[in-house]
């Protein structure tokens, strides 16, 4: 067994930033990452990170975006700490060496974003989370902090509440290992890929969800799911809000800039949510072309594209058959970041002692039922930078746990499982049919019926993955496994979003019924709370912090 003091599950920006953090405090840390860090799926980030560093804006006004943003399901006093230490954080990122954009007058320069009163997304071209990333990763090989690459975590060691440690299989061998430590934190990602439309990357499987809800920890607000309204007709990948906050127009098949109906001051810019109804309405009532509706840049010019928007030219070229300078492109609204994710407070403290929760897996809750763009980085540097302090003192101040024997035992029996089936399904099958039935029932419009169904089906998949078969026998890189264990992720994933979503009677953010179609602070001003109970997911509810902003209604 090898020994740690704090051990940090996932490499994206969350990860990372929390992994510094703990070096800082002269700890023993490592990362346990399914993927090289740099192909964490921040680096897929595009538009930019929110703070409110320009002459004529504040973080309060930050706030108050974000909570409006949010439709008041957000917690006050977490978002207030978010949005005031978000400068601090920018600067840093600034002095480690991030090649943020420039103005004329040589400061970080900043782009309108949806939902925010000011211009202050913060940005690197269109390849801000690149440019992030990368800049951690240097940052981490600086610390020397180890990384244990390409390892995949089977579970979450708690006894009595307490965490000890992790059991984790390394990829390249098959091996499982066990892994103890003082503090864990989870920062793996979220689960774009439930959905059939999707901007998120193929290792977006909601594991780190799952293994907090194996561990105890109980995961919040799972029903509000972001659909992002401009991702590639083919392929369902990110064109960043950035091409809507440098100037670009969304044009139906009359030519109509139909935002103009649906939020007749903010237009592109209103918050995510209102623009994807507002597409997906267009497409359902026939004003679509081939499930689509168009994005414009083609009067911003050659040259502004080319410097603001290189990326998002060549993945429109490359994928599409389609070059911006010349074409609206064909987009619509694809599932792209989950609000929901692993119950911490602001400092990344989970119901289990020694777990910690960073970024798209957890849920603090800054982002509520709808996040703005642009806070989902600022979110995983903030929160990422203060798990790592609160994770590095519970450290110091614990001795090593005992490491419960049984751990390992459990975490082989459950992969031999699987492995030593001789029949059944392919796992892939039950994936593709899950994220079908997300998107078709469970999508930016929701009925009490179409959740039904989504339900329905989802125990029938639950019922065959129990009989999953794998063909790939091998120990060395068996994806296939990998795969199969990913899919038990994406199951239990999709049924607390269908659950927490039949119970939801109102529409709020992300959440949209059209069975109920005004949002209720009456009766659902509140976080739905998921935990396990046996082998079902048990729904509870708890209480909005509200501080200084009063609910009213959201206009845009
Ligand atoms: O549109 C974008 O560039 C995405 C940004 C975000 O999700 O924060």
């Amino acid at each position: 067994m090898v020994t740690h003091d704090v051990i940090i599950i996932g490499a994206g920006l969350a990860g990372m930033r929390a992994a510094v953090e703990a070096a800082r405090h002269g700890l023993n840390v490592v990362i346990v990452s399914k993927v090289h860090p740099v192909r964490s799926h921040s680096v897929a980030a595009q538009g930019g990170i929110n703070a409110a560093i320009g002459e004529d804006d504040s973080w309060k006004s930050h706030a108050f975006d974000t909570v409006k943003g949010s439709d008041y399901l957000g917690d006050q006093d977490a978002i207030e700490i978010m949005c005031e230490e978000a400068p601090k954080d920018i600067l840093e990122l600034d002095s480690m060496g991030a090649i943020f954009s420039r103005g004329e007058d040589g400061r970080i320069a900043q782009r309108p974003f949806g939902g925010a009163g000011f211009p202050r997304t913060c940005f690197a071209a269109d390849r801000t989370g690149h440019a992030l990333l990368h800049v951690l990763y240097e940052q981490v090989i600086k610390h020397g902090i180890g990384i244990y690459e390409e390892w995949f975590v089977l579970s979450i060691v708690v006894e009595d509440n307490e965490c000890r440690g992790i059991i984790a299989m390394n990829i390249h061998t098959g091996q499982i290992h066990r892994l103890q430590a003082k503090s864990v934190i989870l920062a793996a990602g979220g689960y774009g890929r439930v959905y059939k439309n999707s901007t998120n990357a193929l290792i977006n499987t909601g594991d780190g969800m799952k293994l907090a809800l194996d561990a105890g920890a109980p995961l919040m607000d799972m029903e509000f799911v972001q659909f992002h309204p401009t991702t590639l007709k083919t392929t369902g990948i990110l064109v960043t809000e950035g091409a809507r906050g440098e100037g670009g127009y969304l044009i139906n098949s009359l030519g109509e800039r139909f935002m103009s109906k649906y939020a007749p001051n903010a237009l592109e810019l209103a918050s995510r949510d209102v623009v994807s109804r507002a597409e997906q309405k267009e497409i359902e009532e026939g004003r679509g072309m081939d499930g689509c509706v168009l994005l414009d840049l083609r009067h911003l010019g050659r040259g502004k594209i080319d410097e603001r928007l290189p990326q998002i030219r060549s993945l429109a070229v490359d994928f599409e058959g389609v070059d911006p300078v010349k074409e609206p492109i064909p987009i619509k609204p694809g599932a792209h970041y989950s609000m929901g994710g692993i119950k911490t407070d602001i400092d990344g403290m989970t119901e289990v002692e020694g777990l910690f929760a960073a970024g798209e897996c957890a849920c603090v809750s800054v982002h509520g039922a709808n996040r703005l763009g642009g806070n989902s980085l600022l979110e995983a540097i903030v929160c990422g930078r203060r798990a790592g302090h609160t994770a590095s003192v519970y450290a110091v101040e614990s001795k090593l746990p005992v490491f419960p024997d049984r751990a390992l035992k459990e975490a082989a029996h459950s992969v031999s499982v699987i492995m030593n089936r001789a029949t059944g399904e392919r796992a892939s099958k039950i994936r593709d049919e899950l994220a079908e039935t997300m998107i078709k029932n469970v999508g930016v419009f929701r009925t009490k019926e179409r959740l039904t169904t989504a339900l329905d089906k989802l125990k029938e998949l639950r019922r065959r993955y129990k009989s999953v078969y794998i063909e790939d026998k091998s120990d060395v890189f068996n994806t296939e496994l990998i795969e199969t264990i990913e899919l038990g992720s994406l199951l239990a994933i999709a049924e607390c979003i269908i659950k927490g979503a039949m119970n939801r009677t109102e529409s709020r953010g992300a959440h949209y019924r059209l069975d109920f179609p005004e949002r209720d602070d009456t009766n659902w001003l509140k976080h739905t709370m998921f935990c396990k109970d046996g082998d079902e997911i048990k729904i509870d509810y708890k209480d909005v912090v509200v501080t200084k902003y009063k609910p009213m209604e959201r206009k845009y």
